[in-house]
Protein backbone atom coordinates (compact mmCIF):
# COMPACT_ATOMS: atom_id res chain seq x y z
CA UNK A 1 0.00 0.00 0.00
CA UNK A 2 1.23 3.62 -0.65
CA UNK A 3 0.19 7.11 -0.37
CA UNK A 4 -0.32 7.77 -3.99
CA UNK A 5 -4.16 8.15 -4.52
CA UNK A 6 -6.50 9.60 -6.88
CA UNK A 7 -8.82 12.95 -5.55
CA UNK A 8 -11.07 14.51 -6.92
CA UNK A 9 -9.64 13.24 -10.29
CA UNK A 10 -6.08 14.07 -9.78
CA UNK A 11 -3.10 12.13 -8.71
CA UNK A 12 -2.14 12.80 -5.59
CA UNK A 13 1.57 12.48 -3.13
CA UNK A 14 -0.90 12.25 0.76
CA UNK A 15 -2.67 15.32 -0.08
CA UNK A 16 -0.67 17.31 -2.39
CA UNK A 17 -1.53 17.22 -6.37
CA UNK A 18 1.03 15.87 -8.30
CA UNK A 19 0.10 18.90 -10.56
CA UNK A 20 1.30 21.69 -8.20
CA UNK A 21 4.26 19.77 -7.26
CA UNK A 22 4.80 19.75 -11.19
CA UNK A 23 3.60 23.47 -11.72
CA UNK A 24 6.15 24.69 -9.03
CA UNK A 25 9.36 22.40 -9.78
CA UNK A 26 8.75 21.64 -13.24
CA UNK A 27 9.11 17.73 -15.10
CA UNK A 28 10.35 15.37 -14.27
CA UNK A 29 10.80 14.95 -10.36
CA UNK A 30 10.71 12.24 -8.05
CA UNK A 31 8.09 12.54 -5.45
CA UNK A 32 8.19 10.49 -2.01
CA UNK A 33 5.72 9.96 0.59
CA UNK A 34 6.49 10.39 4.10
CA UNK A 35 3.72 8.61 5.40
CA UNK A 36 4.51 5.22 2.78
CA UNK A 37 7.82 5.30 4.09
CA UNK A 38 7.37 5.11 7.79
CA UNK A 39 4.52 2.86 7.04
CA UNK A 40 6.99 0.35 5.37
CA UNK A 41 9.54 1.19 7.69
CA UNK A 42 7.47 -0.14 10.53
CA UNK A 43 6.15 -3.00 8.72
CA UNK A 44 9.52 -4.56 9.42
CA UNK A 45 9.42 -3.54 12.90
CA UNK A 46 6.05 -5.31 13.31
CA UNK A 47 7.40 -8.03 11.76
CA UNK A 48 10.30 -8.93 14.01
CA UNK A 49 8.34 -7.73 17.11
CA UNK A 50 9.85 -9.97 20.46
CA UNK A 51 13.24 -10.37 18.79
CA UNK A 52 15.86 -7.95 19.56
CA UNK A 53 16.37 -6.38 16.15
CA UNK A 54 17.90 -3.62 14.47
CA UNK A 55 16.20 -2.70 10.48
CA UNK A 56 19.29 -1.31 8.77
CA UNK A 57 17.84 0.98 5.40
CA UNK A 58 19.48 -0.04 2.51
CA UNK A 59 20.52 3.29 1.89
CA UNK A 60 21.76 2.11 -2.24
CA UNK A 61 17.87 1.70 -3.02
CA UNK A 62 17.51 5.66 -1.98
CA UNK A 63 20.30 7.77 -0.42
CA UNK A 64 18.64 11.12 -0.21
CA UNK A 65 19.11 12.63 2.90
CA UNK A 66 15.86 13.52 3.56
CA UNK A 67 14.09 10.08 3.45
CA UNK A 68 17.72 8.75 5.68
CA UNK A 69 16.53 11.44 8.16
CA UNK A 70 12.92 10.60 7.82
CA UNK A 71 13.66 6.90 8.59
CA UNK A 72 16.79 7.31 11.18
CA UNK A 73 14.47 9.35 13.34
CA UNK A 74 12.36 6.60 13.62
CA UNK A 75 15.18 4.43 15.18
CA UNK A 76 16.06 2.88 11.96
CA UNK A 77 19.89 1.46 11.59
CA UNK A 78 21.64 1.54 8.26
CA UNK A 79 23.57 -0.20 5.56
CA UNK A 80 26.12 1.48 3.64
CA UNK A 81 28.20 0.09 1.02
CA UNK A 82 30.65 3.02 0.57
CA UNK A 83 32.40 6.01 2.28
CA UNK A 84 29.92 8.21 0.88
CA UNK A 85 26.63 6.07 1.86
CA UNK A 86 28.56 5.94 5.36
CA UNK A 87 29.07 10.19 4.71
CA UNK A 88 24.99 10.24 4.34
CA UNK A 89 24.11 8.23 7.02
CA UNK A 90 25.85 10.44 9.31
CA UNK A 91 24.66 13.77 7.63
CA UNK A 92 21.32 12.17 8.25
CA UNK A 93 21.95 11.96 12.05
CA UNK A 94 22.43 8.16 12.55
CA UNK A 95 24.87 7.41 15.03
CA UNK A 96 27.63 4.48 14.06
CA UNK A 97 26.26 2.10 16.27
CA UNK A 98 23.37 1.75 14.03
CA UNK A 99 25.64 1.65 10.91
CA UNK A 100 26.40 -1.45 9.08
CA UNK A 101 29.20 -1.79 6.12
CA UNK A 102 28.43 -4.16 3.21
CA UNK A 103 29.82 -4.34 0.16
CA UNK A 104 32.91 -6.45 -1.68
CA UNK A 105 35.72 -3.95 -2.48
CA UNK A 106 36.35 -1.79 1.05
CA UNK A 107 39.24 0.03 0.66
CA UNK A 108 41.53 0.99 3.58
CA UNK A 109 40.55 4.99 3.47
CA UNK A 110 37.00 3.16 4.23
CA UNK A 111 37.51 0.95 7.00
CA UNK A 112 39.56 4.22 8.67
CA UNK A 113 36.71 6.42 7.87
CA UNK A 114 34.19 3.85 9.80
CA UNK A 115 36.62 2.91 12.49
CA UNK A 116 37.17 6.45 13.45
CA UNK A 117 33.84 7.79 12.81
CA UNK A 118 32.20 4.73 14.93
CA UNK A 119 30.70 1.72 13.12
CA UNK A 120 28.27 -0.75 14.45
CA UNK A 121 29.96 -3.94 12.16
CA UNK A 122 31.62 -4.41 8.81
CA UNK A 123 30.07 -7.50 6.99
CA UNK A 124 33.74 -9.10 5.76
CA UNK A 125 33.53 -10.34 2.22
CA UNK A 126 36.75 -11.92 1.55
CA UNK A 127 39.47 -13.19 3.62
CA UNK A 128 42.04 -10.64 2.13
CA UNK A 129 39.63 -7.76 3.36
CA UNK A 130 39.60 -9.24 6.87
CA UNK A 131 43.31 -9.07 6.89
CA UNK A 132 43.11 -5.46 6.32
CA UNK A 133 40.72 -4.54 8.65
CA UNK A 134 42.92 -5.91 11.40
CA UNK A 135 45.29 -3.78 10.10
CA UNK A 136 43.98 -0.63 10.07
CA UNK A 137 42.02 -1.66 13.21
CA UNK A 138 45.27 -2.53 15.38
CA UNK A 139 47.15 1.08 13.82
CA UNK A 140 44.49 2.71 14.96
CA UNK A 141 44.45 0.62 18.93
CA UNK A 142 40.93 -0.35 18.58
CA UNK A 143 38.78 -3.45 17.56
CA UNK A 144 36.75 -3.49 14.36
CA UNK A 145 33.41 -5.79 14.81
CA UNK A 146 33.02 -7.79 12.10
CA UNK A 147 30.17 -10.21 10.61
CA UNK A 148 31.11 -12.56 7.58
CA UNK A 149 29.18 -12.59 4.55
CA UNK A 150 28.99 -16.53 3.51
CA UNK A 151 27.42 -17.68 0.61
CA UNK A 152 25.06 -20.14 1.15
CA UNK A 153 24.63 -21.21 -3.04
CA UNK A 154 20.84 -20.86 -2.89
CA UNK A 155 19.32 -19.52 -6.04
CA UNK A 156 17.04 -16.35 -5.46
CA UNK A 157 15.03 -16.92 -8.29
CA UNK A 158 15.33 -13.35 -9.48
CA UNK A 159 16.80 -11.63 -12.32
CA UNK A 160 20.11 -12.97 -12.58
CA UNK A 161 22.25 -9.33 -12.45
CA UNK A 162 20.75 -9.06 -8.80
CA UNK A 163 20.57 -12.49 -7.51
CA UNK A 164 23.79 -12.76 -5.28
CA UNK A 165 23.99 -15.97 -3.16
CA UNK A 166 24.88 -18.15 -6.00
CA UNK A 167 28.13 -19.60 -5.43
CA UNK A 168 29.44 -18.30 -9.08
CA UNK A 169 28.75 -14.58 -7.62
CA UNK A 170 31.00 -12.33 -6.59
CA UNK A 171 29.90 -11.80 -3.13
CA UNK A 172 30.54 -13.57 0.25
CA UNK A 173 32.68 -16.53 1.40
CA UNK A 174 31.76 -19.97 -0.01
CA UNK A 175 29.86 -21.13 3.16
CA UNK A 176 31.47 -24.62 3.34
CA UNK A 177 34.96 -22.73 3.57
CA UNK A 178 33.17 -20.13 6.51
CA UNK A 179 34.28 -22.12 9.45
CA UNK A 180 38.28 -21.74 8.03
CA UNK A 181 37.84 -17.82 7.78
CA UNK A 182 36.09 -17.98 11.70
CA UNK A 183 39.19 -19.20 13.12
CA UNK A 184 41.24 -17.04 10.74
CA UNK A 185 39.38 -14.11 12.11
CA UNK A 186 39.44 -15.17 16.27
CA UNK A 187 43.22 -15.63 15.74
CA UNK A 188 43.74 -11.56 13.87
CA UNK A 189 44.23 -8.42 16.15
CA UNK A 190 41.84 -6.13 15.79
CA UNK A 191 38.89 -7.93 14.92
CA UNK A 192 35.89 -8.85 17.13
CA UNK A 193 33.51 -11.37 15.74
CA UNK A 194 30.11 -10.65 16.16
CA UNK A 195 27.99 -12.39 14.30
CA UNK A 196 26.99 -14.05 10.73
CA UNK A 197 25.75 -12.10 7.83
CA UNK A 198 23.91 -13.59 4.17
CA UNK A 199 21.98 -11.55 1.41
CA UNK A 200 20.99 -13.61 -1.32
CA UNK A 201 19.56 -10.91 -3.82
CA UNK A 202 16.96 -8.61 -4.43
CA UNK A 203 13.19 -7.95 -5.42
CA UNK A 204 12.65 -11.89 -4.22
CA UNK A 205 9.09 -12.53 -4.89
CA UNK A 206 9.08 -16.64 -3.07
CA UNK A 207 9.96 -16.71 0.53
CA UNK A 208 11.77 -20.40 -0.16
CA UNK A 209 15.28 -19.24 -0.83
CA UNK A 210 15.36 -17.17 2.02
CA UNK A 211 14.26 -20.25 4.20
CA UNK A 212 16.82 -22.56 2.81
CA UNK A 213 19.50 -19.56 3.15
CA UNK A 214 18.80 -18.94 6.68
CA UNK A 215 18.73 -22.74 7.40
CA UNK A 216 22.49 -22.28 5.87
CA UNK A 217 23.17 -19.89 8.43
CA UNK A 218 21.27 -21.36 11.28
CA UNK A 219 23.70 -24.80 11.00
CA UNK A 220 26.48 -22.98 10.02
CA UNK A 221 26.11 -20.48 13.43
CA UNK A 222 25.75 -23.90 15.33
CA UNK A 223 28.95 -25.11 14.24
CA UNK A 224 30.47 -21.88 14.71
CA UNK A 225 29.69 -21.84 18.72
CA UNK A 226 30.60 -25.31 19.14
CA UNK A 227 34.13 -24.37 17.85
CA UNK A 228 34.19 -22.28 20.39
CA UNK A 229 32.74 -18.89 18.61
CA UNK A 230 30.55 -16.62 20.14
CA UNK A 231 27.69 -15.05 18.00
CA UNK A 232 25.47 -12.50 19.28
CA UNK A 233 24.28 -11.51 15.47
CA UNK A 234 22.95 -12.46 12.62
CA UNK A 235 22.74 -10.22 9.20
CA UNK A 236 19.71 -11.79 7.25
CA UNK A 237 20.35 -8.84 4.28
CA UNK A 238 17.60 -7.54 2.18
CA UNK A 239 15.90 -8.77 -0.79
CA UNK A 240 12.40 -9.10 -0.49
CA UNK A 241 9.93 -7.96 -3.34
CA UNK A 242 7.57 -5.51 -4.33
CA UNK A 243 4.69 -5.51 -6.57
CA UNK A 244 5.98 -3.77 -9.62
CA UNK A 245 2.70 -4.75 -11.49
CA UNK A 246 0.14 -4.72 -9.65
CA UNK A 247 -2.59 -5.96 -11.62
CA UNK A 248 -0.89 -9.34 -10.98
CA UNK A 249 2.18 -9.31 -8.66
CA UNK A 250 1.05 -10.01 -4.73
CA UNK A 251 4.53 -11.07 -3.06
CA UNK A 252 5.04 -12.11 0.38
CA UNK A 253 4.38 -9.62 3.11
CA UNK A 254 7.06 -8.51 5.61
CA UNK A 255 5.32 -10.25 8.46
CA UNK A 256 5.48 -13.29 6.14
CA UNK A 257 8.96 -12.80 6.02
CA UNK A 258 9.26 -12.20 9.72
CA UNK A 259 7.62 -15.76 10.10
CA UNK A 260 10.37 -17.11 8.12
CA UNK A 261 13.11 -15.77 10.04
CA UNK A 262 11.58 -16.55 13.28
CA UNK A 263 11.00 -20.56 12.23
CA UNK A 264 14.40 -20.67 10.87
CA UNK A 265 16.40 -18.44 13.42
CA UNK A 266 14.43 -17.20 15.76
CA UNK A 267 15.64 -19.33 19.41
CA UNK A 268 19.09 -18.89 18.40
CA UNK A 269 19.08 -15.93 21.26
CA UNK A 270 21.01 -13.72 18.26
CA UNK A 271 19.92 -9.85 17.44
CA UNK A 272 18.70 -9.75 13.95
CA UNK A 273 19.34 -7.23 11.54
CA UNK A 274 17.93 -7.01 8.19
CA UNK A 275 18.81 -4.89 5.34
CA UNK A 276 15.69 -3.74 3.20
CA UNK A 277 16.06 -1.08 0.61
CA UNK A 278 13.94 -1.85 -2.10
CA UNK A 279 10.23 -2.73 -0.25
CA UNK A 280 10.95 0.48 2.20
CA UNK A 281 11.67 2.70 -0.44
CA UNK A 282 10.37 1.37 -3.67
CA UNK A 283 6.84 2.06 -3.50
CA UNK A 284 6.89 5.57 -1.31
CA UNK A 285 8.10 6.91 -4.60
CA UNK A 286 7.30 7.85 -7.92
CA UNK A 287 8.73 9.70 -11.29
CA UNK A 288 6.63 12.46 -12.86
CA UNK A 289 6.93 13.18 -15.93
CA UNK A 290 5.37 15.15 -19.33
CA UNK A 291 4.47 13.99 -22.56
CA UNK A 292 6.27 15.93 -25.06
CA UNK A 293 5.35 14.61 -28.51
CA UNK A 294 2.87 12.09 -29.37
CA UNK A 295 4.36 10.58 -32.63
CA UNK A 296 2.48 7.94 -35.17
CA UNK A 297 4.75 5.63 -35.97
CA UNK A 298 4.70 2.51 -38.47
CA UNK A 299 2.26 0.72 -36.68
CA UNK A 300 2.74 2.09 -33.34
CA UNK A 301 2.45 5.19 -31.53
CA UNK A 302 4.95 6.38 -29.18
CA UNK A 303 4.43 8.83 -25.95
CA UNK A 304 7.85 10.80 -26.39
CA UNK A 305 8.30 11.73 -22.76
CA UNK A 306 10.67 14.51 -21.11
CA UNK A 307 12.09 11.42 -18.42
CA UNK A 308 14.62 9.09 -19.78
CA UNK A 309 17.23 6.07 -18.98
CA UNK A 310 19.45 8.56 -17.56
CA UNK A 311 16.64 9.41 -15.02
CA UNK A 312 15.07 5.84 -14.74
CA UNK A 313 17.34 3.13 -16.07
CA UNK A 314 15.55 -0.42 -14.28
CA UNK A 315 13.59 -0.68 -17.48
CA UNK A 316 16.61 -0.50 -19.96
CA UNK A 317 18.93 -2.32 -17.76
CA UNK A 318 17.01 -4.99 -16.12
CA UNK A 319 13.84 -5.36 -18.56
CA UNK A 320 12.02 -4.14 -15.55
CA UNK A 321 8.01 -3.19 -15.46
CA UNK A 322 6.94 -0.07 -13.55
CA UNK A 323 3.14 0.99 -14.51
CA UNK A 324 2.61 4.05 -15.86
CA UNK A 325 -0.66 5.92 -14.98
CA UNK A 326 -2.11 9.44 -16.17
CA UNK A 327 -2.04 12.01 -13.64
CA UNK A 328 -5.12 13.43 -14.63
CA UNK A 329 -7.73 10.36 -14.05
CA UNK A 330 -9.47 10.15 -17.51
CA UNK A 331 -13.69 10.48 -17.54
CA UNK A 332 -14.93 7.24 -17.01
CA UNK A 333 -15.28 5.12 -19.92
CA UNK A 334 -12.48 7.04 -21.91
CA UNK A 335 -11.11 3.43 -23.93
CA UNK A 336 -7.16 2.79 -23.27
CA UNK A 337 -5.03 2.91 -26.32
CA UNK A 338 -1.46 1.22 -27.17
CA UNK A 339 1.99 3.04 -26.93
CA UNK A 340 5.19 3.04 -26.76
CA UNK A 341 6.61 5.06 -24.08
CA UNK A 342 10.15 6.63 -24.42
CA UNK A 343 12.40 9.28 -23.52
CA UNK A 344 14.18 11.46 -25.47
CA UNK A 345 17.97 10.29 -25.31
CA UNK A 346 19.30 8.04 -28.67
CA UNK A 347 19.41 5.28 -27.91
CA UNK A 348 16.78 2.48 -28.33
CA UNK A 349 16.76 1.44 -25.55
CA UNK A 350 15.72 4.17 -24.09
CA UNK A 351 11.82 2.25 -24.20
CA UNK A 352 9.97 2.78 -20.61
CA UNK A 353 7.48 0.36 -21.71
CA UNK A 354 6.19 -1.38 -25.30
CA UNK A 355 2.53 -1.72 -26.29
CA UNK A 356 1.68 -0.36 -23.12
CA UNK A 357 -2.22 0.53 -22.49
CA UNK A 358 -2.86 4.29 -21.39
CA UNK A 359 -5.91 6.45 -21.41
CA UNK A 360 -4.79 8.67 -24.06
CA UNK A 361 -2.49 11.86 -23.20
CA UNK A 362 -1.15 14.99 -25.04
CA UNK A 363 1.13 17.09 -25.02
CA UNK A 364 2.00 18.51 -21.99
CA UNK A 365 -0.02 15.64 -20.14
CA UNK A 366 1.44 14.46 -16.63
CA UNK A 367 2.08 10.65 -15.98
CA UNK A 368 3.51 8.57 -13.22
CA UNK A 369 5.60 5.69 -13.27
CA UNK A 370 4.65 4.00 -9.87
CA UNK A 371 7.67 2.02 -7.53
CA UNK A 372 10.60 4.43 -8.78
CA UNK A 373 11.42 5.54 -4.90
CA UNK A 374 13.94 2.54 -5.03
CA UNK A 375 16.61 2.46 -7.32
CA UNK A 376 15.56 5.61 -9.04
CA UNK A 377 17.07 8.73 -8.30
CA UNK A 378 20.38 7.07 -7.46
CA UNK A 379 20.93 5.47 -10.58
CA UNK A 380 20.17 7.95 -12.37
CA UNK A 381 23.18 9.76 -14.40
CA UNK A 382 23.75 12.88 -16.75
CA UNK A 383 23.60 10.97 -20.08
CA UNK A 384 23.07 13.06 -23.20
CA UNK A 385 23.95 16.30 -20.57
CA UNK A 386 20.56 15.66 -18.87
CA UNK A 387 20.46 17.51 -15.83
CA UNK A 388 19.38 15.06 -12.17
CA UNK A 389 15.81 15.44 -12.02
CA UNK A 390 14.61 17.07 -8.73
CA UNK A 391 13.54 15.13 -5.56
CA UNK A 392 10.50 16.45 -3.50
CA UNK A 393 9.49 14.88 -0.30
CA UNK A 394 5.66 15.09 0.77
CA UNK A 395 4.62 15.05 4.23
CA UNK A 396 0.77 15.22 4.72
CA UNK A 397 0.06 18.81 2.87
CA UNK A 398 3.34 20.05 2.89
CA UNK A 399 6.37 19.36 0.43
CA UNK A 400 9.96 19.95 -0.08
CA UNK A 401 12.23 20.02 -2.80
CA UNK A 402 14.76 18.04 -1.59
CA UNK A 403 17.44 17.87 -4.31
CA UNK A 404 16.99 20.48 -6.32
CA UNK A 405 17.60 20.71 -10.16
CA UNK A 406 21.45 21.14 -11.29
CA UNK A 407 21.47 24.11 -13.13
CA UNK A 408 23.41 24.20 -16.54
CA UNK A 409 26.35 26.80 -15.16
CA UNK A 410 26.66 24.36 -12.37
CA UNK A 411 26.65 21.31 -14.28
CA UNK A 412 29.07 22.49 -17.12
CA UNK A 413 31.20 24.68 -14.19
CA UNK A 414 32.44 20.84 -12.86
CA UNK A 415 34.62 20.50 -15.97
CA UNK A 416 37.82 22.29 -16.36
CA UNK A 417 39.42 22.69 -19.44
CA UNK A 418 43.08 22.88 -19.66
CA UNK A 419 45.35 25.67 -19.94
CA UNK A 420 47.66 23.98 -22.98
CA UNK A 421 43.52 24.15 -24.68
N1 LIG B 1 22.00 -5.69 1.46
C1 LIG B 1 22.92 -5.92 0.50
C2 LIG B 1 24.22 -6.45 0.89
C3 LIG B 1 22.61 -5.64 -0.84
O1 LIG B 1 23.52 -5.87 -1.78
C4 LIG B 1 21.34 -5.12 -1.19
C5 LIG B 1 20.99 -4.80 -2.57
C6 LIG B 1 20.42 -4.88 -0.14
C7 LIG B 1 20.78 -5.19 1.16
C8 LIG B 1 19.05 -4.32 -0.39
O2 LIG B 1 18.27 -5.13 -1.17
P1 LIG B 1 16.71 -4.77 -1.39
O3 LIG B 1 16.02 -4.98 -0.06
O4 LIG B 1 16.63 -3.38 -1.86
O5 LIG B 1 16.28 -5.75 -2.41
N2 LIG B 1 19.59 -1.88 -8.88
C9 LIG B 1 18.79 -3.09 -8.73
C10 LIG B 1 18.86 -3.65 -7.33
C11 LIG B 1 20.25 -3.92 -6.83
C12 LIG B 1 20.29 -4.48 -5.44
C13 LIG B 1 21.67 -4.53 -4.91
N3 LIG B 1 21.79 -4.96 -3.57
C14 LIG B 1 17.36 -2.81 -9.18
O6 LIG B 1 17.07 -1.68 -9.60
O7 LIG B 1 16.53 -3.70 -9.18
Amino acid sequence: MDHFLYRDGVLCAEDVPLTEIAASVGTPFYVYSTATLTRHFKLFEEALAGMDHLVCFAIKSNSNLAVLKTLGELGAGMDVVSGGEYRRAKAAGVPGERIVFSGVGKTREEIHLALTGGIRQFNVESEPELRVISEVASELGVEAPIAIRVNPDVDAKTHEKIATGKSENKFGIPIAKARAVYAEAAALPGIKVMGVDVHIGSQLTDLAPFEAAFLKVRELTEQLRADGHEIVRLDLGGGLGIPYERSNSAPPLPIEYGEVIRRTVGDLGCEIEIEPGRLISGNAGILVTSVIYLKQGEGRDFLIVDAAMNDLVRPSMYGAHHDIVPVVEPAPGTEAAAFDIVGPVCETGDTFAKGRALTPVGPGDLIAFRSAGAYGAVMSSEYNSRPLIPEVLVNGDQFAVIRARPSFEEMLGRDTIPEWL
